[in-house]
């Protein structure tokens, strides 16, 4: 699987990739809508749930590279989400290195993972589900055509937090 879009390619990650994506994880700032930074072992399993999924699902988290100088400056991709109820929702999400954002990187990801969705696994609809304070990530998802549909509570790490449902319908797509 490849994705290119003008700055960028999408790939699958590999082990070799997991120095890349520690900066990502590990990082306290980054990972303010996650409560707490990943441990290594919790970024191993991050990157194995991704490898796992590649296999099962044919697609998932993706490295995001940076045509220019071949650096991987974040990931963005689609998996299988629950948002509440018993049935899954193919969810785009990104996480981006500190140092590249700002620079439009993160919706180019987006919108291309969405085309793919769309294009090539034929879905009619896409989310992304965002804690309720991560206003960076709604822009993202606003400014590649998503409109908020709902919210719902994520139990995660122990903690009922507040999340916003955004979605996109393919006949709707006008980005
Ligand atoms: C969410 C996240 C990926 C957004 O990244 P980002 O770098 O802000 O996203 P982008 O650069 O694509 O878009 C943001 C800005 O770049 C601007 N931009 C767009 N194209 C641009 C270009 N070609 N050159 C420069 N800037 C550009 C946009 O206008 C936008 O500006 P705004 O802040 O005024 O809205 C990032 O904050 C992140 O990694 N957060 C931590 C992980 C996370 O929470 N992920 C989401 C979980 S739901």
């Amino acid at each position: 699987m490849k994705i290119e879009t003008e700055r960028l390619l999408l790939r699958e990650m590999t082990q070799e990739d997991y120095p890349s994506l520690a900066a990502i994880l590990q990082d306290e700032q980054t990972m303010y809508a996650y409560e707490t930074p990943l441990s290594p072992a919790e970024t191993q399993a991050w990157l194995d749930r991704n490898l796992a999924r590649y296999k099962a699902d044919g697609f998932g988290l993706w490295a995001v590279i940076l045509k220019d100088t071949g650096t991987m400056i974040g990931q963005a991709g689609l998996t299988w989400q629950s948002i509440g109820g018993s049935s899954q929702v193919l969810e785009v999400g990104y996480l981006f290195n500190r140092s590249y954002w700002g620079k439009g990187y993160a919706i180019e990801a987006a919108r291309a993972c969405k085309e793919y969705a769309f294009s090539t696994l034929n879905s009619s609809e896409v989310y992304s589900i965002i804690r309720d304070c991560n206003v960076a990530s709604m822009n993202v998802a606003i400014r590649s055509g998503m409109l908020a549909r709902g919210s719902f509570i994520k139990h995660y790490r122990g903690l009922d937090i507040q999340h916003l449902v955004f979605s996109v319908k393919r006949e709707h797509d006008r980005a």
